[in-house]
């Protein structure tokens, strides 16, 4: 009998070795150790021993299936052991890697420079406000002093929509908006920032869906001395440096005079950047405006903020704005 508990345990020993994978393993420990295992079955036969021997068999089955247990335990480590170090040598995955950043969201360059430019203006008294994007041809243009087939109205080639409204091509419709809402009592102080349309050919400084500032001053006095000095303080906090402006004279029928303003860095002697449209508020738009022109005057700008944010940014296409190319946007 000991000499088969020892043959026994020999071979269990070798099958528990020789275990190709954790499957096996299960196997030769069922065969081997068992309820119908082999070792069980000799420990029945444990009564055909003299009573003087049976102790000590007994004990030597428990101390054989004991190192048994100890090398299925230490086989089915191994195994474990050599998964995760095949897992680790897989180059894919490296439980000691830091995890990637958060992405973090951040503002649109545009959204940026758009609300300096109301930060700008709260500080000076003047209000915020929004106008619709479909526009009525009356507020668009007619009030503005365009009538149809006023050669002024081709620059701004207009999307149409099927009920004769228009998406706005300026921000210039919100002036009116806002004079008829002061209900012939100035001041008036305000800017309209938002997105306006055109049937442009898209360029790199052109788009067909883009974003413009417009502001209007109106009050007993009001000149363009005035504007000028409001509009360099804007550009010059605007753009972080000090600046020149020059106003350029320029038609626009909402205004007389009108003009476009030019800047360049100051003391740089270098090349003028147009900026904005501007001038004093002409008079039959104060009138369409509810507002007395004898009694009041006033001025307005409509500024590209597509273009500030390129001066701004140094960015070389206006294109980019609107692309949602995230390549781009993460610069900012
Ligand atoms: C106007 O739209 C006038 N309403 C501005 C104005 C308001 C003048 C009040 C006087 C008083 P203009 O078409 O020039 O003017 O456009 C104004 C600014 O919008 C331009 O200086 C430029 O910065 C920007 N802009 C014009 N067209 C585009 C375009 N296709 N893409 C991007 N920016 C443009």
């Amino acid at each position: 009998m000991k000499e088969r508990l020892a043959a026994l345990a020999e071979a269990a020993l070798a099958a528990i070795a020789g275990a190709a994978d954790p499957v096996a393993l299960d196997e030769a420990e069922k065969a081997w150790l068992g309820r119908k295992g082999e070792l069980l079955s000799l420990m029945r036969g444990i009564g055909a021993l003299p009573p003087d021997e049976r102790a000590a068999f007994g004990q030597a089955v428990n101390a054989a299936r004991a190192r048994l247990d100890e090398a299925v335990a230490a086989r089915r480590e191994a195994f474990a052991a050599a998964h995760l170090a095949a897992e680790l040598a897989d180059t894919r995955f490296d439980p000691g890697e830091p995890p990637p950043p958060r992405a973090r969201g951040h503002l649109h360059p545009l959204t940026q420079v758009r609300r300096e430019v109301e930060e700008i203006f709260l500080g000076l008294g003047f209000d915020v406000v929004d106008g619709p994007e479909v526009e009525t041809e009356a507020f668009n243009f007619d009030k503005l002093n365009i009538p149809a087939h006023h050669p002024a109205r081709d620059s701004q080639d207009t999307f149409w929509l099927e009920n004769g409204q228009v998406l706005r091509t300026h921000t210039s419709p919100v002036q009116l908006r806002g004079m008829l809402r002061a209900a012939g009592r100035p001041p008036v102080r305000l800017i309209a920032p938002g997105r306006v349309f055109r049937n442009e050919q898209p360029d790199a400084t052109h788009e067909h869906t883009f974003h413009q500032v417009e502001g209007l001053m109106i009050d007993a006095g009001v000149s363009v001395a005035d504007m000028k000095g409001v509009l360099a303080l804007m550009l010059e906090r605007l753009l972080g440096r000090a600046v020149e402006v020059r106003l350029r004279p320029h038609y626009f029928p909402f205004v007389e005079p009108g003009f476009e303003l030019d800047l360049r860095p100051a003391g740089s002697g270098g090349r003028w950047l147009e900026m904005l449209g501007c001038g004093m508020v002409h008079p039959r738009v104060l009138a369409e405006g509810g507002l007395d022109p004898a009694a009041v005057s006033g001025w307005a700008f409509g500024m590209g903020l597509d273009r500030i944010a390129l001066t701004r940014y140094a960015i070389d296409d206006l294109r980019w704005m609107m692309s949602g190319d995230l390549r781009f946007l993460q610069q900012f």
